[in-house]
């Protein structure tokens, strides 16, 4: 590109990133509101947290084998010659701050939840972003399966209350640091007379990080995949009756799941429990949300042995599927300017003004135009703006000390006292 084209070039989002437009905004409220509800009913409370980290936070946790550190962190060295991350998912930086500040001291669990933005080098498609939005929680301090069992209903929660239906929980055990050695061993076993069969990147997973060969998503592995050893097949009898404790609690709830013993996560701190929740009709990259158990999470970066469980459920994508569900924001959150007011002359204009700081100053929302248009273009605008009512004052009006109030839904209009009391009470009657 010459320097001339440059200088002339239009910028863009970067790619895998999106604006949300003011249109936009009542879907996310909405969805944030919602969130916030939720979580507030089961006693989380909010956290947040920087949006970078050191680099090394997030290599010692989600892991050197997974996708997300190999290939997907935005790293950088700054200034100071840091090496620094974006955050590429909430959980490690969460319980950074819950060995910083002590909260082991507090009750147990610390309820915490955020919606932040998460920063991804993924291949972007339609769900798939670089910068998405997640609302997540984490439980951390119980080793118990109720607190599983809950952090599930707080999801199920959410895309109930939000009216998403349709939609499956699929929920597995990958066992603990006593049953998942064998299991790794087994699966290592039968993937070693299978190699021929399966892709490059299998190659290294069998390597070096041997539970990432069940997610592998290359159509080629998934025959090996489908005859693969579960987790299962291997767990011990603590981590099997935690797992059926949680099964019974979410028949209790009413929660529909499904097991799906395959299931492995795509991040290396999990321990047990592992789910995630996928609409009906579905790519492989669709989870709307997805979380598990973290027992050793805590311990891996310099804490007291502290268990955990949490999820992570990405906005943007709960967005599309309410859309497509065609489901809409309830109307208070796009809310319509109360008054639209219609000036025509020098002595209207001067009340206009005045009203309008007077109104706003009131809590009524006001428009009103610049310059000097007239009549029919500003009521035009008036529609444009989608307000409720047109104020009308004209230099006779001024004179009189009155205006019409028109109610543009019903085009009724009637004559009210020029004074901000007198119109605020007609509109908010
Ligand atoms: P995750 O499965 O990597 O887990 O992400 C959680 C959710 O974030 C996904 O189910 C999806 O809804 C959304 N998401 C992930 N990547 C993208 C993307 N590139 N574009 C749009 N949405 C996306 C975690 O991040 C864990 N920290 C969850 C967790 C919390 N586990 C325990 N506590």
């Amino acid at each position: 590109m010459s320097d001339e084209t440059e200088g002339r070039r239009r910028f863009q989002t970067v790619r895998g990133t999106n604006d949300t437009l003011p249109d936009d905004q009542p879907y996310w409220d909405w969805v944030r509101a919602a969130a916030q509800s939720v979580a507030h009913r089961f006693g989380f409370k909010r956290i947040d947290t920087p949006v970078f980290e050191e680099t090394a936070l997030f290599v010692r946790t989600v892991g050197e084998g997974t996708d997300i550190v190999e290939k997907e962190m935005y790293t950088f060295t700054d200034r100071g010659d840091d090496l620094l991350t974006l955050r590429p998912e909430g959980t490690a930086p969460v319980c950074r701050a819950y060995i910083q500040h002590g909260m082991h001291t507090l009750p147990q669990p610390v309820r915490a939840f955020y919606i932040t933005p998460i920063f991804r080098y993924e291949r972007p498609q339609s769900g798939r972003l670089r910068q998405h939005n997640q609302f997540g929680i984490e439980a951390i301090g119980d080793p118990n399966p109720e607190i599983d069992a809950e952090v599930i209903h707080v999801l199920w929660s959410l895309f109930q209350e939000l009216g998403l239906t349709n939609l499956t929980l699929h929920v597995n055990s990958i066992g603990d640091g006593d049953c998942r050695p064998q299991f790794l061993q087994s699966l290592r076993d039968y993937y070693s007379t299978r190699l021929d069969d399966v892709c490059e990147d299998c190659h290294t997973r069998y390597e070096k990080n041997a539970l990432r060969l069940l997610d592998c998503k290359e159509e080629r592995c998934q025959p090996v995949i489908a005859g693969a050893p579960t987790p299962a097949d291997s767990l011990c009898d603590e981590c099997a009756k935690h797992f059926t404790r949680l099964r019974s609690l979410l028949e209790l709830w009413e929660i529909p799941y499904e097991i799906t013993p395959r299931l492995v996560r795509g991040l290396d701190y999990y321990t047990r429990t592992v789910f995630e929740v996928h609409p009906a009709v579905e790519g492989s990259q669709t989870a709307l949300g997805a979380g598990g158990r973290y027992d050793g999470l805590i311990e891996q970066l310099g804490g007291a042995p502290t268990p955990g469980v949490g999820f992570g459920s990405g906005i943007e994508r709960i967005i599309m599927n309410l859309r497509e569900a065609g489901l809409t924001p309830p109307e208070s959150l796009s809310p319509r300017t109360d008054l639209y007011i219609v000036y025509l002359g020098e002595s209207a204009h001067g009340h206009a003004l005045r009203l309008a700081a007077e109104l706003r100053h009131a809590g009524i929302s006001v428009s009103l135009p610049t310059g000097s248009r007239s009549l029919r273009a500003q009521l035009r605008s008036a529609g444009a703006a989608h307000a409720r009512y047109a104020l009308i004052i004209g230099d006779d009006e001024v004179a009189k000390g009155t205006a019409a109030l028109r109610d543009l839904d019903t085009s009724e209009q009637n004559d009210v006292s020029l004074d901000a009391e007198a119109i605020g009470a007609a509109i908010t009657a």
